[in-house]
């Protein structure tokens, strides 16, 4: 039976990745809607009225949204962070909610490592930099986004350390990567650190003070993951409290303006949520949005539910 799929991005994909989608909607024979840069929210309301089935990016799919779709039986995160999207809301409703995990890691990854040679070689102000390679590099998580900077780090010749307790010791230690025990010894020992855990109940405002302070002099910690995660408290204090202390982050933090007055060349933050802008991760995640739509219409496919 033909089914109605509304793309919703705030945030549009690159056209190859629309055009990939649209192709495939046509094939099956199921119809698209498609509602991009749209100003209001009350706009994604109304395109939700009658859709079976919505792929979306960061947008906000809030309690309001699962109320005004009545058709709705799936919503897909074409992306790896769910944060967006208000799980409980959708369970309510009977709604299957689902991400692409892998589709965009690759792209947020090389941003992660071109943000750290931008810094080191001070924002491209013509002085002398320093170099990565030999410098110490933590994970803080070991998912698809910290294999691939662990890759590429190596690729620079770094020395990569990870934390993963969900993650076996011998899959990060097969990458050589050294596997450390905690959070402390991870903070301890790596002037460099990357985040790559999710925003959640544990973790938001989880990167605080006490960690941060712990790192090794001319520490810089690298932010491709959610602002939440840091405790911006924490973050002023390091600011303040250690001249050799340098943040960079894609999406800047609510505190940037203070930073950004009191910390020149000591941080960088991209204008907008940039890790996944790239045509490969758009078309790498769309593609596999509609495919995973497609299986559970057909075969009753639940594989990347994450609201069980
Ligand atoms: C993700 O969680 O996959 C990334 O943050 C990308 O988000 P975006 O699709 O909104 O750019």
């Amino acid at each position: 039976m033909s089914k109605k799929i509304l793309v919703a991005t705030v945030k549009p994909f690159a056209k190859a990745a629309v055009e990939s989608i649209a192709e495939i909607i046509k094939k099956t024979g199921y119809e698209l809607v498609l509602l991009e840069s749209y100003p209001d929210p009350a706009d994604l309301l109304k395109a939700v009225a009658d859709v079976d089935a919505m792929i979306v990016r960061s947008d906000k799919v809030t309690p309001a949204v699962f109320d005004a779709a009545k058709n709705l039986k799936i919503v897909v995160r074409a992306g790896a962070g769910y944060d967006n999207i208000d799980l409980q809301a959708a369970t309510d409703h009977k709604v299957v909610v689902m991400n692409t995990p892998g589709q965009n890691s690759n792209a947020v990854a090389e941003l992660a490592l071109g943000m750290m040679v931008y810094l080191a070689r001070g924002c491209f102000n013509g002085k002398p930099g320093t170099e990565l390679k030999g410098k110490k590099f933590g994970l803080h998580a070991y998912g698809n986004v910290g294999k691939h900077v662990a890759r590429i780090a190596k690729g620079f010749d770094m020395e990569v350390y990870a934390l993963d307790p969900y993650v076996d010791k011998s899959v990060i230690e097969k990458d050589g990567v050294t596997c450390v025990n905690d959070v402390k010894e991870l903070y301890s020992t790596c002037r460099y650190v990357s985040l790559h855990i999710p925003a959640n109940r544990t973790t938001i405002k989880s990167i605080n003070y006490e960690l941060l302070s712990m790192m090794p002099q001319n520490a810089v910690l690298v932010n491709p993951a959610r602002k939440e995660v840091i405790c911006e408290d924490s973050l002023l204090k390091i600011f303040a409290a250690r001249e050799d202390f340098k943040y960079i982050a894609d999406i800047a933090p609510d505190c940037a303006a203070e930073i950004e007055a009191k910390y020149p060349g000591r941080f960088y933050f991209t204008p907008k949520k940039m890790g996944a802008q790239t045509a490969e991760a758009n078309v790498n995640a769309g593609i596999a949005s509609i495919n995973q739509i497609i299986g559970f219409f057909e075969k009753g496919d639940t594989t990347f539910q994450v609201n069980k």
